[in-house]
């Protein structure tokens, strides 16, 4: 660094104007590099003034990385500090990440930290993990959520984004939970009742179910489960309008009207004696509800008495996911194999199935009937048809776990859109 600093033009110019150059500690205490001690450095910069630096050795130099939290309100401070000096021509040095979190707090873009469209494929990183998608109604724009948990304070956070066509930040609000799943629901007015109106519902970390509005303002929070809700959805039947939700403790709630109606478990160890598992998802079907998770079955629950009507218990690993839609029941599994479910004759019968690169999170499907799938590490693939049979007909690989997928549709191009977990980022097809 300070070879680099020396021969730069930069400073051979600035150095003319500068008369005080204050080393500020903000330009170094971020994890990737420390520094040496003042005492050190003093002789090969004797023009500069090290009075504000107030320890020899670099006390801000710590093992773990700095939260953002952290990152964007030591930013601020610098603001502040650099708003109170009198020069009128100041040069800063500092990382990219640090001038993130500094610009990133201001305008309109709070969660976005930066479009990346340098590549091929363009990119852009979120502050907080990506991990479920949810088109908007008219399919203008959709949402983003997102999870993190701070290791060291087993803390929980996440984010709704509402991004357009073009990725591009409308809004986002931030949650002291994380969010697993989003669901969209049309709820029937309180005022009149020919007036409806859809709402976003988000399966939190801390076991509330969270009404969110199409312009994410929080509107009800409701709390169900002392553990995380992992999966959320809507009856397709307005104007019944019942949600189901599933949760780490292995239940399935019913909720009518924002009030809890019924909760069972649906999702057990069977040996030696019954068990609470962790019930991953679940579905509505013209039948019941379907319910998946740990237990590595796929069962189906009657509406009328939360008795169990049937089960499929031949999956290698659990269940992940489970989505009932053009008649068809679309089940992942971490055993890497995406199948084609039907209920008929009182059983649950695989149609077709094929050996995916990864466990199946989440699949979306496009007015092609293109089948997209979030393989977790085997990152995304889209599914087509050959002589009645599935095939693969593209891969993307992620850096990180890839928890959702999505299409959008632009004059009649299908286009899309895929996470990448730990490192934050969305991409998607120009
Ligand atoms: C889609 O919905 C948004 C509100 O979420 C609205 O502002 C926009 O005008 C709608 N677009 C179309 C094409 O209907
Ligand atoms: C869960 O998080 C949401 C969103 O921040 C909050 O509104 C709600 O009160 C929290 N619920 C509990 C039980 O802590």
């Amino acid at each position: 660094m300070s070879k680099r600093l020396r021969s730069s033009k930069l400073l051979s110019r600035a150095s003319a104007l500068l008369v005080v150059v204050k080393l500020h500690s903000v330009a170094y205490s971020y994890v990737s590099d420390g520094r040496r001690t003042i005492s050190e450095i003093y002789p090969e910069f004797a023009d500069f003034d090290f009075s504000e630096v107030l320890h020899d050795e670099d006390v801000y130099y710590k093992k773990e990385r700095e939260s953002d939290e952290h990152c964007c309100a030591r930013a601020q401070g610098f603001l502040e500090w650099l708003n109170r000096r009198p020069e009128k021509c100041i040069a800063v040095v500092t990382h990219s990440s640090f001038l993130r979190h500094l610009f990133c707090q201001f305008g309109e873009n709070l969660g976005l930290l930066n479009n990346n469209n340098n590549n091929n494929m363009p990119s852009s990183t979120l502050l907080t993990p990506p991990c479920a998608y949810l088109p908007s109604p008219n399919s203008s724009s959709f949402y983003i959520a997102t999870y993190a948990n701070d290791e060291s304070t087993n803390k929980k956070s996440g984010h709704i984004f509402k991004l357009n066509k073009n990725y591009k930040e409308e809004l986002s609000v931030e949650l002291d939970a994380g969010a697993l799943s989003l669901s969209l629901h049309v709820q029937e007015s309180e005022e009149s009742e020919s007036e409806s109106s859809s709402v976003i519902l988000v399966a939190s970390s801390n076991g509330s179910l969270l009404y969110l509005s199409l312009s994410l303002s929080l509107l009800f929070s409701l709390p169900i489960c002392t553990t995380a809700l992992t999966d959320v959805r809507s009856s397709p039947s307005s104007p019944s309008s019942t949600i189901i939700t599933s949760s780490l403790l292995g239940h399935i709630t019913l909720i009518k009207n924002r009030t809890p109606t019924h909760t069972f478990p649906a999702c057990t160890y069977p040996t030696p004696s019954p068990t609470p598992a962790e019930c991953w998802s679940l579905s509505f079907h013209p039948s019941g509800i379907l319910s998946g998770g740990e237990d590595c079955k796929l069962t189906l629950w009657s509406l009328g008495d939360f008795s169990k009507i049937t089960h499929n218990s031949n999956f290698d690993a659990g269940v992940t996911l489970i989505k009932y839609v053009n008649s068809v029941i679309h089940v992942g599994s971490y055993d890497d194999v995406y199948r084609q479910i039907t209920y008929d004759s009182e059983k649950l019968i695989v149609l077709r199935s094929i050996k995916m690169p990864g466990g199946i999170w989440r699949i979306e499907i496009n007015s092609g009937q293109e089948i997209a799938a979030a393989c977790m590490y085997g990152g995304c693939v889209v599914l087509g048809e050959k002589e009645g049979e599935l095939e693969i007909k593209r891969k993307e690989e992620t850096e990180s776990i890839c928890y959702y997928v999505g299409w959008r549709e632009e004059g009649g191009v299908r286009k899309l859109g895929w996470g990448s977990f730990y490192d934050r980022k969305l991409c998607w097809d120009e």
